[in-house]
């Protein structure tokens, strides 16, 4: 694995204000890193950077082992998808339209394009025929934001940068579409810098967490590391404030009854084995590196299969649902 983007003693200033000190941060290629942190911490000026919509006083933003600012601004920009809390359609343009301005730009042929469109909204559960040729006031807000993401991802860039981008959405599509991204991650396989301030929100989609505040990074980590051992207690108050702690003591039994068992993953998939009566928390420390963990019982029977996301589903749901 090699390092996709980088802050080398990044500070900004605005005017006489500094804003962010001193940044120093390596993103890996391929990784899912969430930004996050309370308003006005810095997370998007911080992210501005890297696809130079703002530039750094002091240091440099590495994308790929070079200087961000010795890359061709239309190349960088091309290459780096950007999703934002109000996207913006296009109002004037269909569907399909919208979705396809990048590839338009790159003069990907027509026929390759009308594919890729049908491709793209299959994967967001809205029927090709029914929506590709709908202007963007006929669609709700969830729908106009997922056709945002498919703008951003269309061209299938290397990098996506994302500035709260379900901070207007309510919780069912803000899941749906947390969703969404983790399988459009997995399956492209691209570096995110996902920026939120809802910690559940990091927890659900982070590989890795960075915790800002006041334009400083205060501890990177896994949602493991974090949650186990917060270097300080604005770290600790914050993870505290949206994951219920005590929710990590709950038996894995109680996930079981709420989720039900995954279907059982490629026997080429390598697991850990826990006992339902074992607790959450080391459920979550075993899936910060599979993707599943067996359910066995006193004698090591095979009980079932339970996955990353049915967990992170438990988690997300409010208290009295649980
Ligand atoms: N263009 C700007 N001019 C002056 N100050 C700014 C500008 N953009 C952001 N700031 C200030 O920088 C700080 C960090 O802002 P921002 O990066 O937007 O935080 P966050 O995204 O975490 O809410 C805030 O104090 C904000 O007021
Ligand atoms: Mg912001």
């Amino acid at each position: 694995m090699s390092t996709a983007i980088e802050f080398q003693h990044v500070s900004k200033s605005f005017g006489d204000t500094p804003v962010i000190p001193d940044m120093n941060l390596a993103i890996e290629e391929g990784e899912l890193f969430v930004l996050v942190g309370t308003s006005g911490s810095g997370k998007t000026t911080s992210l501005k950077m890297v696809n130079r919509l703002e530039e750094p006083t002091d240091g440099d933003v590495l994308i790929n082992g070079k200087k961000a600012k010795s890359y061709p601004l239309q190349q960088l920009r091309w290459s780096m998808g950007y999703i934002l809390q109000q996207i913006a359609l296009f109002p004037t343009m269909t569907v399909a339209q919208n979705i396809a301005v990048i590839p338009e730009m790159k003069k990907v042929p027509k026929k390759e394009i009308n594919r890729l469109v049908d491709e793209l909204l299959t994967k967001v559960a809205l029927d090709p025929a029914k929506y590709r040729d709908r202007m963007p006031r006929e669609l709700s807000g969830g729908e106009q934001q997922r056709i945002g993401i498919l703008r951003a991802i269309a061209s299938k860039p290397n990098f996506v940068l994302m500035d709260e981008p379900f901070g207007a959405l309510d919780p069912l599509s803000r899941a749906t579409l947390q969703d969404l991204i983790l399988d459009l991650h997995k399956e492209l396989h691209n570096t995110i810098i996902f920026v939120t301030h809802d910690m559940d929100e990091a927890i659900k989609l982070g590989d890795r967490i960075g915790i800002m505040g006041d334009g400083k990074l205060l501890q990177v980590g896994t949602p493991t590391e974090l949650a186990q051992n917060p270097t300080s207690d604005f770290v600790r108050d914050f993870f505290s404030s949206s994951a219920d702690k005590s929710v990590y003591q709950t038996p894995i039994n109680h996930v079981i009854q709420a989720e039900g068992y995954a279907t059982a993953p490629d026997s080429s998939e390598k697991t850990e084995q826990l006992q339902d009566t074992d607790t959450l928390q080391a459920a979550f420390v075993a899936l910060s590196g599979y993707d599943y963990i067996e359910i066995v019982d006193q004698q090591q029977e095979t009980l079932g299969f339970l996955s990353r996301k049915q967990v992170f589903q438990y988690l997300s749901k409010p208290q009295k649902v649980r």
